[in-house]
């Protein structure tokens, strides 16, 4: 009896524990993965370098023309100018890709104030800002590290081996991406019957060799960052790679991406569109005749519908039609 009652009273307990963690969650603001007030300099409080900032962040999560997770926005002139990138995880949808974008920069903001320059992520983004020009430009540093402390691997050797293959070919898969993606998710065979799951991306600015080489040198702290750990990620301003032993990203995002649109600013690109215009005035004419053959064929076949006795409908009401005729 008694025991029964002090089971009831814990129940209550952690019923009463749960409630008030919940009701707290809200008032709890996204922890950032990884973040550096880059010692660039401060602008002031209230300064048009300010109000630029924050401007640029807010068109930069609210914007809903760009869906491949790559934004490279600036605003201002001159000492006022800031540029800002922000790169989502390939695997997620641009929605997702946003309210991450947007929750990094209100705490990026917040963790940083007055600096000119900062990064910083959570695990589905990373947001940049700075007044230097920051795009088509391969960023050596502030780079770091976050990893997965649950269980060491016991074959240490063996794991390097397969996780260093695996980066290896996805970072030439990911440098080999077009200019809004560069990114490669795949798994290996490990040694002790484990599998290892990776990530690697590039911002899409990059050049391919740019990408191997920023890709290279981020594997190159697996040492230093999780040797022997079972998961663990490194993120350069210009590239990162995630692995973990457990399937955390989504393949169907694997499949490749749609074909560039083509781009009317440059001359080469320009002469094709001018072709493709070319195709389709060729082509519309045809269109349109087919079309009124087809109409007519279709009234004429209608009109006889009253004679024509077969349960044909459709092509084969058409087919009839040329059989007769
Ligand atoms: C960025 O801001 C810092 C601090 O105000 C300034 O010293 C530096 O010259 C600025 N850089 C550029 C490229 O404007
Ligand atoms: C910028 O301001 C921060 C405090 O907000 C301070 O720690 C830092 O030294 C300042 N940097 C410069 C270059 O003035
Ligand atoms: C953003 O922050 C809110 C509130 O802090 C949280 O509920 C939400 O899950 C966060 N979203 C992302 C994508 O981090
Ligand atoms: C895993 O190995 C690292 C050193 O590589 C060590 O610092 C860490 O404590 C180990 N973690 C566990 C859970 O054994
Ligand atoms: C893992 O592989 C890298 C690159 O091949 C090498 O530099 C490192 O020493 C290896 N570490 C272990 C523990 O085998
Ligand atoms: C990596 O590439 C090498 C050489 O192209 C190939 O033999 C190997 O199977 C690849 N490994 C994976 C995991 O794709
Ligand atoms: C990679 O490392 C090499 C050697 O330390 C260095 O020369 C190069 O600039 C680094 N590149 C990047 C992108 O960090």
């Amino acid at each position: 009896m008694a025991s029964s009652r002090l089971l009831f009273f814990l129940y209550f307990l952690l019923i009463q524990l749960v409630a008030l963690t919940k009701a707290q969650q809200p008032t709890v603001e996204p922890k950032m993965s990884y973040h550096d007030c880059v010692g660039k300099g401060n602008y002031t409080t209230n300064s048009p370098y300010q109000a630029n900032l924050n401007q640029l962040l807010t068109s930069i999560y609210t914007n809903t023309a760009i869906d491949y997770g790559f934004y490279d926005f600036s605003l201002g002139e001159n000492a006022d100018r800031v540029q800002a990138i922000a790169l989502c995880r390939p695997d997620i949808s641009p929605g997702v890709c946003r309210a991450c974008i947007r929750n990094a920069s209100d705490s990026l903001v917040r963790l940083c104030p007055n600096f000119v320059e900062a990064i910083g992520g959570l695990d589905n983004c990373m947001v940049r800002y700075a007044n230097r020009s920051i795009s088509n430009l391969m960023e050596k540093g502030p780079y770091f590290w976050v990893y997965d402390d649950r269980n060491n691997v016991s074959d240490v050797d063996g794991f390097n081996r397969s996780r260093m293959t695996l980066l290896g070919n996805l970072s030439d898969k990911a440098a080999r991406g077009d200019s809004r993606y560069k990114y490669a998710m795949d798994q290996i065979d490990a040694p002790n019957f484990q599998t290892i799951y990776a990530l690697v991306q590039c911002t899409p600015d990059l050049s391919a060799s740019e990408c191997r080489d920023c890709l290279y040198n981020a594997s190159g702290l697996i040492p230093q960052c999780c040797e022997a750990r079972q998961g663990g990620r490194v993120i350069y301003p210009s590239c990162n790679f995630w692995y973990e032993i457990d399937r955390f990203y989504d393949p169907s995002a694997n499949a490749p991406p749609p074909p560039l649109p083509p781009s009317p600013s440059s001359t080469s690109q320009g002469k094709k569109s001018n072709k493709s215009r070319t195709v389709i005035i060729a082509v519309v004419p045809v269109v349109s005749v087919i079309l009124i053959i087809c109409i007519c064929i279709f009234l004429r076949v209608r009109k006889q519908k009253e004679e024509f006795e077969g349960k044909f409908r459709g092509f084969s009401l058409m087919l009839a039609y040329f059989l007769k005729g």
